[in-house]
């Protein structure tokens, strides 16, 4: 499907058919979403395909059995993984050493990123040397805490699940995105730790043509979001 008629057709689905989604599917949509841009290229997102029945029950309770969950044919748990960052690092800085990269790309994977992802403790320190410095020249500012960490990771597994809705209506296929559900529910049932995020869960199928979608796409005039400066 052209992109432009890719991003027109998407919508969030609400009620499903019994038509299975083919695992080709799903498989493809995984790739495209794992393609996305991310922040300095960590990669700190997981991707949890619930397919156990059992599992797959308990997920769509924990989505507060809302429709879009309790007919969905797949379901797809993105979870922001900051944690993983020290494993990731390690691997592209093994990566980029096979490749013969420049040193400015190894500099900034052995000092720059473990100082930005680790140093928790310092985060204080590190909040007063981006804005002390900010004052004289142009300074990025953040991330700075921990949570500041936890919102990048987000950020990239907010792309990567577009990437991935995408990919499912280019294939002829529907999702909707939820983020009703209850987050410590979600990370117990997929063994998560307190330290992931549960980004989205993303609900795939063949719209019900009766009652898949509630109505029509609304969306305030373009005037009102986009400046020319
Ligand atoms: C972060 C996020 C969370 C959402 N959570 C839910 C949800 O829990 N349940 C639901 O039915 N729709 C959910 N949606 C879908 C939105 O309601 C939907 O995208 C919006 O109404 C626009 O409709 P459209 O996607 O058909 O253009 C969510 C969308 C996003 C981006």
């Amino acid at each position: 499907m052209e992109f432009f008629e890719t991003v027109r057709v998407r919508r969030s689905v609400r009620a499903y058919t019994e038509e299975d989604v083919p695992g080709e599917v799903i498989e493809r949509a995984l790739d495209a979403a794992l393609l996305a841009p991310n922040s300095s290229n960590m990669q700190t997102w997981g991707f949890y395909w619930v397919r156990s029945p059992r599992e797959k029950a308990l997920l769509v309770q924990a989505c507060m059995s809302q429709g879009a969950a309790r007919t969905a044919r797949e379901l797809i748990v993105v979870v922001a993984e900051p944690r993983r960052w020290k494993e990731n690092r390690d691997e592209m800085l093994r990566k980029l050493t096979a490749n013969q990269a420049p040193a400015f790309a190894l500099d900034y994977y052995s000092k720059l990123i473990p100082f930005t992802y680790g140093f928790r403790w310092l985060s204080p320190v590190k909040w007063l040397l981006f804005n002390v410095a900010g004052w004289f020249r142009p300074m990025v500012r953040r991330p700075w805490s921990g949570r500041d960490i936890e919102e990048v990771s987000i950020k990239s597994a907010a792309l990567a699940s577009e990437n991935f809705m995408l990919a499912i209506s280019a294939q002829g296929f529907s999702t909707c995105p939820m983020e009703g559900f209850d987050e410590s529910r979600v990370r117990r049932l997929l063994k998560l730790t307190r330290a992931d995020r549960v980004v989205m869960v993303i609900s795939v199928g063949r719209e019900n043509p009766s009652r898949g979608i509630w109505g029509p796409q609304i969306r305030f005039p373009r005037e009102k979001f986009i400046k020319q400066v």
